[in-house]
């Protein structure tokens, strides 16, 4: 490969390992979300539809005015809006969900490769942190009104520790944050991670291991 090249293959590199989404070439680019599927290469975004069809529903989301069913195993449950339900949210780098917590609910550990995570809660009182690559819990009680935030990538939680339901709009700089939610990231992939992986790493037995992956399965 002739030097230039190269020099470019790891500017580029760097950049997409230090930047958030890229920024936007134009005013919009409403997703065409079949492009996705269709498009010979995969990225993170979406080709652009045509202008002419491009309308106000495009921006428009009512998905996040009303509590989410919180009647879920960990009585928690996240909307996401995100560039999938607001197309006009392709390359503008920002997205949003609303979270929604029972009396006890817990936002289970988690984190989200493109993003940054702001919250600010809209009732009740939650228990939040985020363990940093040193290990180190940054943990707080935030209550309505509140602001916290999760930097990109850390490990995070919330748990409504209150005996009211609590509910939180969380913003993202990333139009599609993407999330790994740790337990069932572990323990509930397709193919399974081996038992003797999960074994050896949590120091359980494998019967253990079993459990744990009977409880996570996915609900048929
Ligand atoms: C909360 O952590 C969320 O990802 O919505
Ligand atoms: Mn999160």
């Amino acid at each position: 490969m002739a030097m230039p090249s190269l020099l470019t293959f790891f500017s580029l590199l760097v950049a997409s390992a230090l930047a958030a989404d890229p920024d936007m070439l134009q005013d919009i680019c409403v997703a065409d979300l079949d492009s996705a599927t269709t498009a010979a290469v995969e990225v993170n975004g979406f080709a652009c539809k045509p202008a002419a069809e491009v309308t106000e529903a495009d921006f428009f989301f009512q998905g996040l005015a009303k509590p989410g069913a919180t009647n879920t195993t960990m009585g928690s449950l996240v909307t996401a809006a995100n560039v999938e339900k607001i197309p006009g949210l392709n390359t503008l780098g920002v997205s949003m969900s609303r979270v929604d917590y029972a009396p006890g609910g817990l936002n289970p550990p988690h984190t989200h490769p493109r993003a940054t995570e702001i919250v600010f809660v809209l009732d009740g009182t939650l228990d939040v942190g985020f363990i940093t690559t040193a290990n180190k819990l940054i943990t707080k009680t935030i209550t309505k009104g509140d602001v916290f935030v999760f930097p990109r990538g850390l490990v995070h939680f919330q748990k409504n520790n209150g005996d009211v339901p609590a509910a939180a709009l969380a913003a993202f700089n990333s139009q599609l944050p993407g999330t790994q939610s740790i337990a069932a990231t572990l323990f509930a992939a397709t193919p399974p991670v081996p038992d003797i992986v999960l074994s050896k790493a949590f120091q359980i037995g494998t019967r253990e291991v079993k459990k744990i992956k009977g409880r996570l399965a996915p609900k048929k």
